[in-house]
């Protein structure tokens, strides 16, 4: 039986995970195996990445994680912050590939902030690269510098880095619309120079694919001006982690954003792009579409199960055909929308997949 290491974390983390836990049911048995992580696991042993939480995850097929934060913690030495051990699981699990993929149902298009006609259509794999850049590179610090509190980090790529996730962007763009679009700041970074150089020579293997560079604050403007011209897109941590939550509002809502977080081995990790959201904890309202639109990320490319994966992607577009919302996409001047709590629309879509 294929195990699931299953990290709730904190927030609304429990509550989400628990709806994916539902759908995952619903098309295959697995063996489920829950661990601490972030604020919880601060409070049961002091550390937010527990040497048992990495063990369980390691001797895992797959990994599913809620989030993880919360505000109580934002005065820990970083080094102790829930945070760190999402950063912490991703670099242990050499989790270098994180792909958002940022897809606009067409019921929804309405509750984007785009103009619907805008939004509409839009389909994009943002591929994030997601153990490096400057979230990893040193020298970093705080130090005194000329009698003055001065902080620095290093945003630093190597050629096999961007060798890696250049291939991962280039072999989904084969399985979609064939067009890569590499986003960095070449006209100002080193870092992205060399990026830039070695994203086209990685393409050269790929000639059906078309490849095209932009600059990191113009593809955040044609985001908004035009997100249906993009197919792939591939950038660096820093960059991914800001145009990913810029993309996944132009769906409707930070509640649906799936992710897969991915190396070239087992396990992969699957979470939510969105965070923990502690103001909504224990509420039954926040959106858990995007946790179980991860677990269904987590059957496609974590388990190679991509029938399952389908019948919880299928039952997801059901539940929002017939008109069930959660608060954030809800319209209440929409007669035709029905407002559900976390647990309601997490049963719906289980039925839906039965
Ligand atoms: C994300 C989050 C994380 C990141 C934080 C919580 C460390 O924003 O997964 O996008 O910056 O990668
Ligand atoms: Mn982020």
């Amino acid at each position: 039986m294929k195990k699931i290491c299953v990290l709730k974390g904190d927030g609304i983390g429990p509550e989400i995970v628990n709806q994916a836990i539902k759908a995952l049911k619903a098309v295959g048995d697995f063996e489920f195996n829950e661990e601490l992580i972030g604020g919880c696991a601060i409070e049961e042993y002091g550390i937010p990445l527990p040497e048992i939480t990495l063990k369980t995850a390691k001797e895992s097929d797959a990994v599913l994680l809620g989030a993880v934060g919360d505000w109580k913690y934002d005065k820990l030495d970083p080094s102790l912050r829930p945070e760190k051990a999402l950063l912490g699981i991703r670099k242990e699990l050499g989790l270098f590939a994180n792909l958002r993929p940022v897809k606009v149902m067409e019921e929804l298009a309405g509750s984007s902030p785009l103009k619907a006609d805008l939004a509409r259509g839009t389909d994009i794999m943002i591929v994030r690269e997601l153990t490096g850049g400057i979230y990893f590179g040193e020298p970093k610090g705080t130090e005194i510098r000329n009698n003055e509190e001065t902080a620095y980090n290093t945003m630093v790529y190597s050629k096999h880095e961007i060798e890696r996730i250049a291939r991962v962007a280039f072999d989904s763009a084969m399985k979609r619309n064939k067009k890569v679009c590499s986003v960095d700041k070449a006209n100002v970074l080193d870092v992205s120079r060399l990026w830039r150089k070695v994203i086209t020579e990685v393409s050269a293997d790929y000639p059906e694919v078309q490849l095209t560079h932009m600059y990191v604050d113009n593809a955040a403007m044609q985001l908004v001006v035009n997100p249906k011209q993009f197919d792939v897109i591939v950038t660096g941590n820093l960059f991914g982690d800001i145009l990913s939550d810029e993309g996944s509002v132009i769906a409707g809502s930070l509640g649906l954003l799936p992710s897969a977080s991915l190396s070239d081995k087992a396990p992969a990790m699957f979470e939510p792009c969105h965070g923990s959201a502690p103001d909504m904890k224990g509420m039954n309202k926040a959106n858990p579409i995007a946790t179980i639109l991860s677990a269904s990320m987590l059957l496609r490319y974590g388990l190679n199960m991509a029938d399952e994966a389908n019948k919880i992607e299928n039952a997801v577009n059901q539940v929002i055909k017939e008109g069930y919302r959660t608060e954030d996409i809800y319209k209440s001047n929409n007669k035709s929308e029905i407002l559900v709590g976390t647990e309601k629309i997490g049963d719906l879509i289980a039925e839906r997949i039965h």
